[in-house]
């Protein structure tokens, strides 16, 4: 699908095998858990579709689309996340950004979601330290959950293999499809 805004085109596909070296040098050179990699294998195993943009042969921005989630205990022991979509790692290159490129991605993300069946689609978002993030989703439509905030945590390794545990206090937000 491509999304033209004056001079600026780029293209939202689902990942390709031989994309995600550069896609990870482009968007996590440092992060030495692969976190790219780990996306594309979702793809495999046929669990989402890792949707990337791409300005030519530059991949501009992310989002993985999941079938079913998320998994973190704060959501689903309240909501049955199986049917509904979730979508997790979303970035988009700082040059980038507000052109659109993560309204394209999410939109092509819903309709794919849609597609599969899915009858909802939600993301976490920082609560109060992500408030762009959380304007543009509201914007398309999303709706905080109303059960108040969590904390999530996650890994990444630095080259030499030391880990490192990140964490974010979030709320999650969705919509019906
Ligand atoms: C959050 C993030 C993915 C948004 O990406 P983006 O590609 O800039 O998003 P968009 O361009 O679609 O929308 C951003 C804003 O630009 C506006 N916009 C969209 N198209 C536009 C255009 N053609 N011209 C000008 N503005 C535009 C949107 O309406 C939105 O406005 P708002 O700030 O008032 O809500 C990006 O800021 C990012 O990577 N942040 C760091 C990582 C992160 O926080 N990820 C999300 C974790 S939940």
């Amino acid at each position: 699908m491509s999304h033209t805004e004056k001079s600026f085109i780029f293209e939202v596909k689902p990942a390709e095998a031989s994309q995600i070296d550069l896609v990870h040098r482009i968007f996590s050179p440092e992060d030495f858990s692969l976190p790219q990699h780990r996306r594309y294998q979702v793809q495999s195993n046929g669990e989402g579709v890792y949707l990337i943009a791409w300005d030519h042969e530059t991949p501009i921005g992310g989002f993985l689309v999941r079938w079913s989630g998320p998994q973190d205990e704060a959501v689903s022991s309240r909501i049955d996340v199986s049917g509904r979509a979730y979508l997790e790692g979303g970035l988009t290159l700082d040059e980038y950004r507000r052109k659109g490129v993560a309204t394209a991605i999410i939109r092509e993300a819903e309709r794919l979601a849609k597609l599969h069946g899915c009858t909802h689609i939600g993301m976490e978002v920082g609560s109060s330290d992500n408030p762009d993030a959380k304007r543009l989703y509201e914007k398309l439509g999303y709706i905080d959950w109303g059960c108040g905030d969590f904390t999530i945590s996650w890994e990444s390794k630095d080259a030499g293999g030391n880990s490192r545990i990140d964490s974010e206090v979030v709320t999650f937000l969705q919509k019906p499809l």
